[in-house]
């Protein structure tokens, strides 16, 4: 079948290659995900007895990520038509081309997951295609499980392949070691920025063109998709997890709202139970008016009868979402802006009051997916001369994070608050 697909010339040579690896290291945004998922899509209409497997440390962020990829490739490839070519199955995620070849979703985070990975089998062929999504995650005993999959004969014509998709979080990792640092033809190793991404809009640009100023370290990662090191992270105490939706289930609920026009406009829906915190669901958007994100926040059904907590900086904006029926509400920032976000970080953390530490956690939701990427990315200054991490955060890629900090702001300051 001939498909037309516009799609960037920077992964040609990948979406080419019949080697058994093919290890893609890159910035945010250039593309490598896109790609992944519309080059399998084109390989499993094209060649019969094609399977592939889509993996995620975790399995349940598959969905927000690989699955939606894959599910985006095929609607904007077929629009209506989609389903004349594919059978579309939410739970459990799995994805059947008309000529039977198969995409199923799998997980490692588990040794049940783990051993699920071993007795996977398809409708018709073999595991020939595995896709490995946010690969740093993983280990390297995971991904030889994996690895070991691809074995015995093939049908002549077709072939085994692994395709690693990543940001170079971390100069020391095994993936480094294993596939860059020791040449072998079996592997092509793959390198890519957002500036050859010809769909990335100007915006993008700026923000990144910023960040190369204000936190050069996660540039060169997230910027120009090299090798280094995300040290000093502010959080660690949280975890991707299937938590439930139902308001009631919690023992309070909260919004936290970070307005942003430029910078993402972050707002989250949160939850308390006992001492945890839940991040149930986050609305991110750049280059919005208020009013285009109210109607956003209605769709979602966020509630209007619990506090929404706000920057104080922009009345105005908490008049409009007071307006349309919210319950916006700015906070109140003690002393300097620096010992506010000491107080709310600490907190977060679990450190209640000078003598009061409490064991908390921060569960998130999977389907925040830029919750996510800022949780794993917000972190110290660092004074360049000392190399010693500073108690001020690097303020980029702090949406979310404000928001989450806002969102807090009644349990933190009352601390016995009314259900
Ligand atoms: N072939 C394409 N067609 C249309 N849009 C594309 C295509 N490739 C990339 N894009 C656009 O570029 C954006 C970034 O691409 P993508 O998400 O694949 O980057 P990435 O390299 O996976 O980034 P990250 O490392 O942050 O996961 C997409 O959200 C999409 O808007
Ligand atoms: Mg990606």
């Amino acid at each position: 079948m001939d498909l037309n697909v516009d799609m960037n010339s920077a992964f040609e040579e990948v979406d080419e290659s019949t080697l058994r690896y093919i290890v893609m290291k890159g910035s945010a945004g250039s593309g490598k995900s896109v790609d992944t998922a519309v080059n399998y899509i084109i390989r499993l209409m094209n060649d019969k007895g094609r399977n592939l497997v889509c993996i995620r440390k975790s399995d349940i962020t598959n969905r927000d990520s690989t699955y939606a990829e894959l599910t985006g490739a095929i609607y904007r490839m077929f629009g209506n038509d989609a389903e004349k070519y594919w059978t579309i199955k939410q739970s459990p995620l799995q994805l059947t081309c008309k000529n039977g070849n198969q995409i199923i979703f799998r997980g490692v985070n588990d040794e049940k997951q783990r051993e699920k990975l071993k007795s996977i089998t398809f409708q018709k062929g073999k595991l020939t295609d595995v896709w490995i999504e946010e690969a740093t995650e993983i280990t390297q005993a995971d991904f030889e499980i994996i690895d070991d999959r691809l074995r015995g004969q093939l049908p002549p014509g077709l072939f085994y392949q692994i395709r690693l998709t990543f940001n170079p979080v971390n100069k020391n990792h095994w993936i480094k070691k294993v596939f860059f640092d020791i040449p072998d033809p079996n592997v092509l190793c793959h390198h890519s920025t957002y500036l050859m991404n010809k769909f990335i809009d100007d915006a993008y640009r700026q923000r990144m063109e910023r960040r190369k100023l204000v936190d050069p370290e996660g540039y060169r990662i997230y910027g120009l998709g090299e090798w280094g090191e995300v040290g000093g992270l502010i959080l660690h105490n949280w975890e991707i997890k299937d938590i439930s939706l139902d308001l009631s289930d919690y023992d309070d609920v909260a919004l936290g709202q970070d307005f942003g026009f430029n910078h993402a406009n972050a707002v989250l829906l949160l939850g308390i139970k006992d001492d945890n915190i839940f991040i149930l669901d986050e609305i991110y958007v750049h280059e919005k008016e208020t009013s285009e994100i109210i109607p956003i926040a209605i769709e979602k059904g966020f509630p209007t009868n619990r506090t929404m907590w706000c920057d104080s900086a922009e009345p105005d904006r908490i008049k409009m979402w007071k307006k349309a029926g919210f319950r916006a509400k700015a906070v109140e920032k003690e002393q300097s802006e620096k010992k506010y976000q000491t107080a709310q970080i600490d907190w977060l953390k679990g450190v209640v009051a000078k003598d009061k530490t409490v064991k908390r956690q921060i569960y998130v939701h999977p389907r925040c997916v830029n919750t996510i990427k800022e949780l794993q990315q917000w972190k110290w200054k660092k004074d360049e001369k000392s190399g010693e991490y500073q108690d001020e955060p690097v303020p980029i890629m702090d949406d979310a994070m404000a928001a989450l900090r806002y969102g807090v702001e009644g349990w933190r300051k009352i601390k016995k608050w009314m259900i």
